[in-house]
């Protein structure tokens, strides 16, 4: 790195190549891609919460049970909302920030329409009841070959463009996506080492076995959360919020700590997912104390991204993209400090097998994942299509009802699960179960009907968010037309 921190702290100016010289086509692409699965992905969500809570709307039908609905909301939040909101953003910073054209427009297309055929194949074996039966690795196994060409694809389009960058520096958040762009390479391919049963069948067999299979799963998983869910977002963040708060990040020299921390850290948690089982126990204990060490990072690097703010705090009374912004690193803080809690055994024991897992879940998906994605692309979005966004207004009430969102969803699983993990531990005088798990059930009705209202908010607000976008899309290109059919006249007349 050649330059000083502070100047290395401020997201490098786009000036030395004219907007039209980059590839906003693929970015664009993937920001509306984000927004229908976005759209699509959460209805899933307040469905199969509507199903936990008014268990009749399973109608019997096969495809739509609880069961083969839940992978569908997961894949296509994480990856289709989530994924595609990364592959916009990366590749539109990558480029900004390298001062360059994105390497390989052809290459660039083959990993929009892959990962999303990947994932409109991956909905429909769902719903067949085609399954690895691995979280969030539930694609079968042609659908996983499929993927993993996809991501070689991208990390060669991002390292080329890194590569004929005519920038000396390399911006932080670009070290962000490639961090989460190697990880997931790494995890995708290992998690799914399997045998097929025959060249035609859709079913495998997993390498693993016993525990080395679960501790492989986990070991994704936790990943999953660490550098799809984390690491990549945080990239996001590194460019977003000091573009909207007009201002260098906070500390470039705390963002690399941040980063190298953040990656060694990670890689060691994913077993607290598994204590009190087969495995063994100083596996459990090494999990449960990585997991307290990443709190030191994680707050870090919350810290770093708020205070960029400081002296400009006014900026939050006017700007509800800067809201999105700031409440998503404050969800940040607030899950990564709730996970390390949970990692602890004694915690676990309670927190496991109950709903406050689903609750830290998503105050880490809907308060972190999405509020950062949702005043990202409000960023985004105008800025590619070279307009204004059509109504500000709009989006104060897009935050202001995610906000009510996710505190319905999370306070409501807090009591669930909390009364779930003290019911099931509840002895009488005798050592017996003082309660059923038929009582445990129906306790959880209340809660259930509260998430599904707080779900419900949310999702109108990204519908909110969908007609604000394709408002502001329509008329930007109403607009062009206008301008190159008066430019045309002007030309025709002289
Ligand atoms: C409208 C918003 C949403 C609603 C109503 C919703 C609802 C649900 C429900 C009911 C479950 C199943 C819980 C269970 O098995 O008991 C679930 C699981 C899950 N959802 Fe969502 N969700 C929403 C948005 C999101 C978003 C935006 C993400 C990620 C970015 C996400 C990620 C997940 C994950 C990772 C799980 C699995 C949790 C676990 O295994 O503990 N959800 N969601
Ligand atoms: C320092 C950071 C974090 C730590 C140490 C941590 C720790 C944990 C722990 C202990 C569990 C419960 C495991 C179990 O009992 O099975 C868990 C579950 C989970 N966490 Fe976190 N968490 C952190 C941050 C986050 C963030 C920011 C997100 C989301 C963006 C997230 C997403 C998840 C998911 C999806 C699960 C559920 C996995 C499943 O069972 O399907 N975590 N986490």
């Amino acid at each position: 790195m050649s330059e000083t921190a502070a100047t290395a702290g401020s997201v490098p100016a786009s000036t030395a190549v004219p907007a039209e010289q980059y590839n906003y086509e693929i970015v664009k692409k993937f920001a509306i891609a984000a927004v229908v699965w976005g759209v699509l992905g959460m209805a899933a969500g307040v469905w199969i919460a509507s199903q936990l809570a008014w268990p009749f709307l399973n109608f019997d039908i096969a495809q739509i049970t609880f069961g083969r609905f839940r992978p569908v909301h997961t894949t296509l939040v994480i990856f289709g909302f989530g994924g595609n909101a990364l592959f916009a953003t990366s590749y539109y910073i990558v480029q900004r920030t390298c001062h360059t054209r994105l390497y390989g427009d052809k290459l660039a297309l083959f990993t929009f329409y892959g990962w999303n055929l990947a994932l409109i194949l991956g909905v429909i074996t769902y719903m067949a009841g085609i399954t690895q039966g691995r979280e969030y690795a539930e694609f079968n196994w042609q659908i996983d070959i499929l993927i993993a060409v996809v991501w070689v694809t991208y990390f060669w389009v991002f390292l080329m463009t890194l590569l004929r960058r005519s920038q000396p520096h390399i911006y932080v958040a670009n070290w962000f996506f490639m961090a989460f762009i190697l990880a997931t390479a790494l995890l995708h391919i290992f998690n799914n080492l399997q045998v097929p049963v025959s060249l035609t069948s859709p079913h495998s067999y997993s390498l693993f076995s016993g525990v080395q299979d679960a501790m492989t799963q986990w070991w994704y998983g936790h990943n999953a959360v660490g550098f799809f869910l984390t690491a990549a977002f945080l990239g996001m963040m590194y460019y977003f919020v000091p573009k909207q708060a007009g201002r260098p990040i906070y500390s470039y020299k705390l963002s690399i700590i941040h980063f190298w921390a953040l990656v060694f850290l990670y890689m060691w948690v994913g077993a607290h997912h598994l204590h009190w089982t087969a495995l063994p126990d100083w596996v459990s204990t090494l999990a449960a104390t990585f997991s307290i060490l990443l709190l030191l990072p994680s707050w870090g690097g919350m810290i770093n991204g708020i205070m960029t703010l400081s002296g400009a705090w006014d900026k939050l009374r006017t700007d509800p993209i800067m809201l999105f912004l700031i409440t998503a690193l404050s969800f940040y803080g607030m899950s990564t400090f709730e996970g390390p809690m949970m990692s602890l055994k004694s915690v676990n024991a309670l927190s496991h097998y109950t709903d406050w897992t689903v609750g830290h879940v998503h105050s880490g998906a809907l308060g972190w994942v999405a509020m950062i994605t949702f005043g990202s692309l409000y960023h985004l979005i105008p800025r590619l299509w070279n307009t204004q966004l059509f109504s500000l207004r709009l989006v104060y009430i897009h935050f202001f009802l995610a906000t009510i969102g996710i505190v319905l969803y999370i306070v409501s699983m807090w009591v669930a699960g909390i009364g779930q993990g003290l019911m099931l531990r509840a002895f009488d005088e005798y050592g017996n179960l003082a309660y059923t798990f038929t009582e445990s059930v129906v306790f959880l009705h209340k809660p259930y009907v509260v998430r599904a209202i707080g779900g419900g908010l949310f999702l109108l607000g990204m519908v909110i968010m969908a007609f604000n976008i394709t408002v502001t899309i329509l008329s930007a290109k109403r607009e062009a037309r206008a301008t190159e059919a008066s430019r045309a006249a002007a030309a025709s007349a002289s």
